[in-house]
């Protein structure tokens, strides 16, 4: 640590973080009365959505992985693809968050949308893909890309959801969160707060 840093007063930086608002997008309308019963459904609607609303790079989403000792770890990836098995994302086996879901294979996602107001949460066990998905991945990059990967280093992995929450902030303050939780065959379905003639804790199907 240097002399300067000793000495930081972060005095003016907290004045400056207590003066900041938060939650100032525009939630778009939500029908809660229409919740599609498959999560990943509800997903691609609200990316789309969100794509159309020109938010930048709705794709980009923070991973959280843990280690050996259980320190949780998070970095910006990409989504790279969503299909019955779950949400997908690639990076190279030797990284650190490689070695992390060698180590404990589970994860978290958590998409912000600001200018909607609506984030997304997805957490489960991580699965490898086939080599043959990991190198149809690789193929698909870049050569320049590509070049910066050693041979049988690139991994597709994906999380299989056992919990998937769907947040819309609103002005009123009135946030709703609509959660999916993995059931015997299917998903049960939590509707927390929102709208005024949904009670705090609606249990859905
Ligand atoms: C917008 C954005 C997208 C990124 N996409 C990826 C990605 O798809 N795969 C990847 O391995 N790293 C990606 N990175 C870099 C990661 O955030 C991270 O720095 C890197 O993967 C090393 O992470 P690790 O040390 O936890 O393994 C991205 C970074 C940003 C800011």
């Amino acid at each position: 640590m240097t002399h300067d840093e000793q000495h930081l007063d972060t005095t003016p930086l907290n004045e400056w973080l207590k003066g900041r608002h938060a939650l100032t997008g525009l939630a778009p309308d939500w029908d809660l009365g229409a919740i599609p019963d498959d999560p990943r459904t509800l997903f691609a609607t609200w990316l789309r959505a969100a794509a159309a609303d020109r938010v930048p790079e709705p794709h980009t989403v923070t991973l959280a992985t843990v280690d050996a000792d259980g320190l949780p770890d998070a970095r910006t990836l990409i989504l790279k693809r969503i299909d019955e098995r779950g949400w997908a994302f690639a990076s190279t086996r030797s990284s650190r968050k490689g070695a992390q879901l060698a180590a404990s294979p589970a994860a978290a996602l958590n998409f912000w949308w600001q200018p909607q107001v609506r984030a997304v949460r997805v957490r489960g066990r991580v699965e490898e893909a086939t080599r043959e998905e990991s190198a149809a991945d690789l193929a698909a990059r870049s050569p320049a890309a590509r070049a910066e990967v050693a041979d049988g280093d690139w991994v597709l992995w994906r999380i299989v959801p056992t919990r998937i929450e769907f947040w819309q902030g609103s002005r009123d303050r009135r946030h709703t969160r609509v959660i999916f939780d993995a059931a015997a065959g299917g998903w049960s379905r939590t509707i927390v707060g929102g709208r005024a003639d949904l009670t705090s804790e609606d249990g859905a199907t």
